[in-house]
């Protein structure tokens, strides 16, 4: 099977078991292998269940991403165990910028070549823009969630369009990429 994303061994999910669940299955499918971050093992599990059977695993991270002790524990184990990280997609909730600097200070522990920081940034990003950014070797990837306009009538992404736009900015290594649209503002779903 052709596969876009060869360069990927091992990608971190943060955000794996909400919206992005079917991006972690799609990366499994191809081989990759995916540490699943999440705080609920439960669901976890679930992600795990549904990989079953694919050519990559799912290698569940079970912690809080605002502990970033622990979080800093199981990245460091995760690549000591299956090597350097390739990909990180980063869903995160506020506050954000101390949880991404724990991963690349962790990544760039065990990495010094480029790697993709791919951080999806919800919609809110249009009026207050996010200027924090990584050190090299990391590419920081941003990828904001827009909303759709279709027959005059505005509405917020699907979970697939969503998976669909980051999975096409990891292929594509866009800096910058929206899913849908943000502009006209106004006409955004309330
Ligand atoms: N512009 C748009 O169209 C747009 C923008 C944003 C969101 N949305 C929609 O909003 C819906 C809900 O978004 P959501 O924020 O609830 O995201 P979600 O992707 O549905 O779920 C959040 C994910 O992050 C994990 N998580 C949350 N806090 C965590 C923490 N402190 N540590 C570790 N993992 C953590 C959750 O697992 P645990 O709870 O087990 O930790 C879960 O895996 C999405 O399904 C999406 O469709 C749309």
């Amino acid at each position: 099977m052709d596969n876009p994303i060869g360069w990927v061994r091992r990608a971190l999910v943060l955000g794996s078991t909400g919206m992005l669940s079917p991006l972690c299955i799609e990366l499994v499918n191809q081989g990759i292998t995916v540490g699943a971050v999440a705080r609920t093992a439960e669901s976890l599990d679930r992600l795990q269940q549904k990989s079953g059977g694919l050519d990559g695993r799912v290698v569940p991270m079970a912690l809080d991403y605002h502990n970033r002790d622990r979080l800093s524990h199981w990245i460091a184990h995760f690549q000591l165990m299956e090597g350097p990280v390739d990909v990180v997609v980063a869903w995160i909730r506020h506050p954000v910028v101390p949880v991404l600097e724990t991963i690349v200070a962790e990544v760039h522990a065990y990495r010094h070549i480029p790697w993709q920081l791919v951080h999806v940034v919800g919609s809110q990003n249009t009026m207050e823009p996010f200027s924090w950014r990584p050190s090299p070797p990391a590419q920081y990837q941003q990828v904001t969630l827009g909303f759709k306009i279709e027959s005059g009538t505005s509405r917020w992404l699907t979970d697939q369009e969503i998976v669909d736009g980051v999975y096409a900015a990891i292929v594509d290594r866009q800096d910058f990429s929206v899913v849908g649209t943000v502009t006209p503002w106004e006409r955004r779903p309330r």
